[in-house]
Formats: C-alpha cells, structure tokens, sequence
C-alpha cells in the first residue's frame, strides 16, 4: 500500500495474515460519553473511540459544561467524564458541531430537547444533508421545541429545550438506533412513560447502558418501555469493546482473500451488531468466534477469519438493520462469491454519510464489478475478475475501507481518492491493513 494521507494506492497481496486489534465501538463510546455526562459521579471510559465522529460528541459535550479529561490517547484511548448529575448542561456560548456524525446529532437532538436553554447544532455538507425530520417529529409528540431548516426536515437544528416533556408511546417508521435513543433520552427526564415500538431490533447498546447506570427498562420483543428518572443515572467506568464495523473490513477480506488467516482481538458481538458475520457464515464463510466474554454490559470475543469458498445470498428482511453498516464492504464479498448476491430493504443506505447504493455501485463498477442498483438494495453478479483503477471515496470512511479491500482483490493498482476520510471512524486502518499484506508501505 502507498500514497498520501489523502489518496491511498492499494494492491493485491500474496498473503493476508495477522492479528487486528479493531478500534473502541463507536455506537458505545458515543453513548458512553453523552450518558456519562448527566450522571452522576465520574466515570472513566476506557478504549474510547479515537475516530473523528466520536471526538466530535467529546466536543460538544465540552461546549454544554461537562468536564472531559483525554488520557493515554496514543496508546489506549481513555475518556474522564464528570458528570453533571442532575444539574443540567449549560447553555452552549455558540453552535454546537457534530462535524460527520449522525448519532452525535440526534443522540444530542434528543438530549437537549429536554435541557432548559437553546441550542444549535449543525454539522458538515453530509450531515446537513441527512434526515432530521424523524427525530423532530417524535420529539415534538413529546412536547419538545425543535426546528430545523427546511421546513424541519434538516440540520442546522435549533432547540429550546425545556424540563416539561412528556413520554409518548411511538412506532419507529424505521429501525434506526439513533432515532430509538434520542427518544430515550429524552424520554429519561420526561413525565410519564416512554414506550417505543421497532419495525425490527436495531442495536441495544442505549438500552443496555442506561439499564446498568440504574434507569428502569422494560423490554419484550418488538418494544422498549422506560420510566423516567427519579434520581440521576449511576456513573459507568467500562471497557468499550472493539468495534464489529471496523472488523468488518477486515471479516470481508480474510474471508474472501485466497491465502488469509486474520484474528481478531477483542471484537464486540452483540447480536444486534452481528449481521455482518451471520451474512458471510450463509456464504460459506470460515469464521470462529474465540475466547467469548463480556465487557462493559456487551459480549466480546476473539474471532478468527480464514479464506474461504463463497456463495451469493439475499440479505432482506430483520437482518438489515443487524449489518447496516457493513453493506458496502458486503458488497465487494457478493462480487468474488459464485452466483448472485441480492441486497433488498436497505433504502435506509442512501441516507447515510453518502447515499451508499448509488456510490457503492458506482465505484465498484469502476473497478470491474458487475453490481446494479435498486431503489431499496443491489443486486451483486459475483464470479467477477476485478481490476485497479482510480475511484473516490465520496468522502464516505465506509466507502474508503470498503474500496481498500476491494483493490486487495483487483489485478493491478487501485488508487483510493479522499481516502483520508477514514479516520472518521478508524484513524489506524491504513496501518492495520499493511501490517497484514506482504508489502511494506512506501
Ligand atoms: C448508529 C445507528 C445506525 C448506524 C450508525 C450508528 C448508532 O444509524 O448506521 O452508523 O450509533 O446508533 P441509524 O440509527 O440511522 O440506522
């Protein structure tokens, strides 16, 4: 692998083998830091996130009075919170940034609707171009004041928060985590119950965090009903574990590479995260699951990766929410897999940091790939010979890491432009790939 910061050149390898010690979760270390700070006591949050999405809540989170302390951050990334109990933030002296990330803005969104002083928060071009209107919507049910620019569908998000919502009983249009936790923090200082419905599960982690920092849950299949606070929620010290959609990349290669064995130290799989290991299990894929355990209220494991003989499958259905995230790297195995892969309900992907049906399609078939796109998926004709060439990742991290290991595939160099973006999820990819491959980087 060569190149700069921003433009990575990868190549095919003989051999693809090591040990990858994926990044903290960042579903986890988002709500780790966010819950954390209206807690009450001080917690420390060990191998936080590094990436830029979760640096951006830190951020924010500083900006609204909370105290945050980074330790070892070069090393083993760690967080000091000390929580604000149950004070409120502060009033923030100017607009809150949650730069790429859409679980800062609504996880916040959902936080500061039930915080007594106004707030802005807006975000880069990709984040103002996201959906805002499915957070507006239930937090108003709730009684919040919340508005956003046109006519409340998007960011920037102007809210005036106030100590008087109330708990409501809502359908989740969609299964969307970030929309189910907004609710739920707010739902925390509410009046009266929250009770939230889900088309499908979507990542627990919220539910799970809040249930061991004392709030009161109740879960059954297809539902969540919280009871608001009667006293602050308990401060939580945890080890996040490592990140499964980092991991993924790297379950994706090992899997289809020829000659690969990867191990992979300290991966979260919580099953509501797991749908990218279930997908390439149905290919045929030759995946162990080591050493299982838990950490910080979430199961951890060892898992180790080797090549393997893939077949297409379908990914419709309750899994999707499972492997949202993963779809785009998913792709590049359904182009080496014999027979076809088909991915359906999966509109939510041109939502995301790019729209990724039309940008996965667009840059595979740059590199040979014979991939079409559907309103709600892909269809993936595999048995495919791909070849280097220069595609771009959209200023997509998913993109950039899903384009790298399509060019570990390709006959030839594969030139990665804005490859940089990388970092907004996993700063040590590159590193971490090229500790894998035979080449050296240049
Ligand atoms: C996330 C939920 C998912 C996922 C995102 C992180 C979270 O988004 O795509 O990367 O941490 O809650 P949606 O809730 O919009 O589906």
């Amino acid at each position: 692998m060569a190149g700069s910061d921003t433009v990575r050149i990868v190549e095919s390898c003989g051999r693809l083998e090591g040990e990858v010690v994926p990044p903290g979760d960042k579903s986890i270390s988002h709500r780790a830091a966010i819950l954390n700070s209206v807690a009450k006591g001080e917690a420390e949050i060990r191998n936080f996130a590094p990436g830029a999405d979760c640096l951006s809540t830190v951020r924010c989170l500083r900006a609204l009075g909370v105290k945050i302390v980074r330790k070892n951050w070069d090393e083993s990334p760690a967080l000091l919170v000390s929580g604000r109990g149950g004070g409120s933030l502060l009033e923030p002296g100017n607009v809150l940034d949650a730069g790429n990330s859409g679980t800062t803005m609504r996880l916040l969104g959902g936080l500061l609707a039930s915080q007594p002083f106004l707030s802005v928060i807006t975000g880069d071009a990709s984040l103002r171009r996201r959906p805002m209107g499915r957070l507006i919507e239930p937090l108003r049910l709730m009684g919040a004041e919340v508005w956003g620019r046109g006519q409340d569908s998007f960011a920037p998000l102007v809210i005036r928060g106030k100590r008087e919502l109330w708990g409501i009983d809502f359908a989740l249009p969609v299964a969307s985590a970030q929309i189910k936790s907004a609710i739920l923090l707010a739902g925390l200082f509410a009046r009266g119950k929250t009770v939230l419905h889900e088309p499908a599960p979507s990542r627990d982690h919220t539910e799970r965090m809040l249930r061991l920092m004392g709030a009161s849950l109740e879960i059954r299949p297809g539902s969540i009903s919280l009871q608001p606070l009667d006293r602050p929620l308990a401060a939580l010290s945890l080890r996040v574990p490592g990140d499964i959609s980092s991991a993924a990349y790297f379950l994706v290669a090992g899997a289809i590479h020829p000659n690969a064995r990867i191990v992979i130290r300290g991966c979260g799989i919580n099953p509501t995260r797991t749908g990218i290991i279930d997908a390439l299990v149905a290919m045929g894929g030759r995946i162990r699951m080591d050493n299982q355990r838990e950490e910080g209220g979430e199961p951890v494991a060892d898992i180790v990766v080797e090549s393997s003989q893939l077949q297409g499958v379908e990914i419709s259905g309750s899994i999707v929410p499972r492997l949202i995230d993963e779809i785009p790297v998913l792709a590049v195995a359904g182009c080496v897999a014999r027979g076809k892969t088909v991915v359906r309900d999966a509109a939510e992907l041109r939502v995301k940091e790019s729209d990724r049906i039309a940008t996965v399609v667009s840059e595979l078939s740059r590199l040979g790939a014979k991939i079409e796109a559907l309103p709600d998926g892909m269809i993936i004709y595999g048995g495919c010979t791909l070849s280097g060439a220069e595609v771009d990742s959209h200023f997509d991290h998913r993109l950039a890491m899903t384009l790298a290991v399509a060019g570990l595939m390709a006959e030839g160099k594969t030139t990665i432009n804005n490859a940089h973006v990388a970092r907004i999820s996993y700063p040590a990819f590159w590193q971490a790939l090229s500790s894998l491959t035979d080449r050296e980087p240049e």
